[in-house]
């Protein structure tokens, strides 16, 4: 009995608030000191020894070579990092003494702009007695920074750090992730925590989109009509972006900002309609989607102006990349405007695409003027374009190899857009040089690396963490480790103990989905329904914009908006399922018993909640369906224990309840479908 209590509590917590495979790792932690590896991602090279570091309140960290500001402020979070997960009372700054617990050896600053061939690589070696952290930059040197919190473990009385020995370096020198600030703004603060989880998981890149159709969001003072007209007074101050650049700096991170033009630029046109191929006047538009507004790249003032922005962009951002965009420009008002068909004609351009192409040829020498390359996403890759530019491939990876190819270097983004809702372990298996691909190894040196990309139509402030997190630090690790490390389920048992200690950071991905649903339902007593939302995630992007016909001013508000991408239920239930089937884990089938009866109890309490609120109400449906589910898993578990097939009949009528779950409703949907279906097809034979 007490068994079976104790399971219930551990089954309870299973899907509601965090998920079986942290916990079965943290179990592991506290009843043994032998190396359990969440390392995320994983190290190039990683041997275990023998022996624990403990750590204790006389724990320092100390550099006996090189040190700057840089490197001294990274050392200090990292020791209030510490601080803060052991509670052991510890010295917050960098020690003088060079017998410290963990000494760091640098050989000299990272770049003075950080370029894609910074040197990121360390050494981490930790024995019984102290740890040695060795790199040949600052910037290495805060990978293994990260690392080193990455390994502190417990047991019942006490923190430790295994001994490791480890070298590592990133497989991929990019590795970024990029946010849409343009479609929904994102204060600094939500900026800032993103950029600390993505040092905490060694990405380099912070791809900035500031501008778009819905809303122009940087300060220009040479044209301030741009957020003066075009941003709704959401907006960073040019103070604000090099503040977001420093913080990114310190923490090892490039800032690549995005103006996107010659399409997806309405915002710029407000109060520069000029620069528009039609007279205008324009808005900001609330509607997404692909827009005529496309800029004039027929007019000597577009260039002008571009010369005056950039050159003032330039100064704000260091970087020796900048991102122009060049997507989904439909070319419908160049087709529509007779000035710019007689220079299409007097210029031998058979397609819009090859003005497009015209436009991107004006554009480069600009940038290099400013001392830019060229990024642009992967429309730009037509005939004629320079070589100097980087193709950020969205459509597939096929541009990206023939870029390569023909020696453009490239970026993959293709299989990498959280905004899709699909799982980690989707994105975790898209890798910008597949295995059974056909580049020659001087080809492949031009895929740079990868970006996960978080277009913002369908995120707020308040859901934004829950989108990037914690499945972009899946596609970190296809990024930095080496191409061998790829088995989904030591991914995911690792994504949730990572998934922790980016929530510690201050991310609220977790947290936010009770927060949101307590607000949702007007009450605090929400555990009914936090058992329903263990199981629900997001509907897609295509079938939300479809669904709720989305706009910028539709409010982020909903059960959608509350719910995860990818929780733990979605991998957790198959790894249940096929272990149960498959008789690997004697406990399975009574975990899967707990959680089903716990689906059967909470669905007509969350009923309840959901048909007294406003917002839940379209959602309510799911809550029957909960039960009707878990009931669906008893009788396929009854009738699999008894080792009887199931009555003629049974299979089909519990099929089709699957199926009708698997309808849309409330714009969410189940996570557990495909395993349940699994165990009601075995308990058919
Ligand atoms: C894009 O998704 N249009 C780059």
């Amino acid at each position: 009995m007490l068994r079976r209590t104790s399971l219930a509590l551990f089954a309870g917590a299973l899907f509601a608030t965090g998920s079986l495979l942290t916990a079965m790792a943290q179990t592991s932690a506290q009843t043994s000191t032998a190396f359990v590896n969440t390392l995320m991602p994983e190290p190039a090279h990683l041997s275990v020894q023998s022996g624990v570091l403990p750590l204790t309140t006389s724990f320092t960290a100390a550099t006996d070579s090189f040190h700057d500001q840089r490197l001294d402020d990274a050392i200090a979070r990292m020791l209030t990092q510490l601080e803060n997960h052991t509670g052991l009372q510890i010295a917050l700054t960098p020690s003088a003494s060079k017998s410290a617990t963990l000494l760091i050896t640098v050989d000299g600053p990272g770049e003075a702009v950080q370029s894609v061939d910074e040197d990121e690589s360390y050494s981490l070696d930790v024995t019984p007695t102290g740890a040695h952290l060795k790199a040949a930059t600052d910037v290495g040197a805060m990978r293994g920074l990260e690392t080193f919190l990455q390994l502190v473990q417990n047991d019942s009385t006490s923190y430790f750090v295994p001994a490791v020995s480890i070298q590592d370096t990133p497989r991929f020198r990019w590795r970024g992730l990029m946010i849409d600030c343009s479609r929904h703004f994102e204060p600094v603060d939500v900026i800032k925590r993103t950029l600390d989880g993505m040092a905490a998981v060694k990405l380099n890149v912070f791809h900035w989109h500031l501008s778009d159709d819905q809303g122009f969001r940087i300060q220009s003072k040479v044209f301030p009509k741009l957020t003066e007209m075009g941003s709704n007074g959401e907006f960073y101050t040019q103070d604000q972006a090099r503040e977001i650049v420093a913080y990114a700096r310190a923490r090892g991170i490039r800032v690549v900002p995005e103006f996107d033009i010659p399409g997806h630029a309405q915002a710029w046109y407000v109060g520069y309609p000029q620069l528009a191929s039609a007279p205008g006047p324009y808005t900001i538009s609330p509607v997404f989607g692909v827009l005529d507004a496309t800029m004039d790249p027929t007019q000597k003032s577009t260039y002008k102006f571009l010369d005056k922005f950039i050159g003032e962009m330039a100064k704000i951002f260091p970087d020796p990349y900048m991102h122009v965009g060049g997507d989904e420009n439909n070319g419908v008002q160049w087709k529509n405007n007779p000035h710019i068909q007689e220079f299409m004609q007097k210029h031998n351009m058979h397609t819009t695409a090859d003005l497009q192409t015209y436009f991107e040829q004006q554009l480069m020498p600009i940038l290099k003027k400013h001392g830019k390359h060229m990024v642009g996403w992967d429309e730009i890759f037509e005939p004629g374009l320079s070589k100097d530019a980087v193709i950020q491939s969205w459509r597939g990876f096929d541009s990206l190899a023939a870029s390569a190819k023909q020696g453009y270097d490239g970026i993959l983004s293709a299989g990498y857009y959280l905004d899709h809702i699909d799982s980690a372990g989707q994105h975790y298996l898209v890798d910008p040089l597949p295995a059974n691909g056909d580049l020659t190894p001087e080809q492949q040196a031009h895929i740079l690396g990868g970006e996960a990309c978080m277009w913002g139509e369908h995120v707020s402030p308040r859901s934004i963490d829950s989108r990037i997190w914690p499945r972009t630090a899946a596609i970190a690790e296809r990024l930095w480790s080496p191409q061998s490390v790829n088995n989904v389920d030591d991914m995911y048992r690792r994504l949730w103990v990572e998934n922790l200690r980016l929530e510690a950071l201050g991310l609220t991905q977790i947290s936010n989905q009770d927060v949101a649903l307590r607000q949702l339902a007007g009450t605090g007593a929400i555990q009914p329904l936090r058992i329903l939302a263990s199981v629900l995630q997001p509907v897609g992007f295509d079938q939300r914009y479809k669904l709720q016909h989305t706009t910028q001013l539709t409010p982020m508000d909903h059960l959608i908006d509350a719910v995860r991408p990818d929780p733990p239920s979605l991998h957790g239930m198959q790894v249940l399922v096929r272990d149960y089937l498959a008789g690997n884990d004697p406990q399975a089938g009574i975990k899967l018993e707990t959680i089903f009866q716990h689906w059967i109890a909470a669905g007509p309490q969350a009923q309840a909640l959901m048909t007294a609120s406003p917002l839940l109400n379209d959602a309510a449906p799911r809550a029957q369906q909960l039960v009707d589910l878990g009931t669906t898993g008893e009788e396929a578990l009854n009738y699999l224990a008894k080792h009887e097939a199931a009555p003629a009949g049974w299979a089909q009528t519990r099929l089709e309840l699957i199926d009708q779950a698997q309808q849309p409703a409330g714009l969410v949907r189940f996570t557990v479908l495909d395993p349940l279906r699994d165990l009601v097809k075995a308990a058919q034979q």
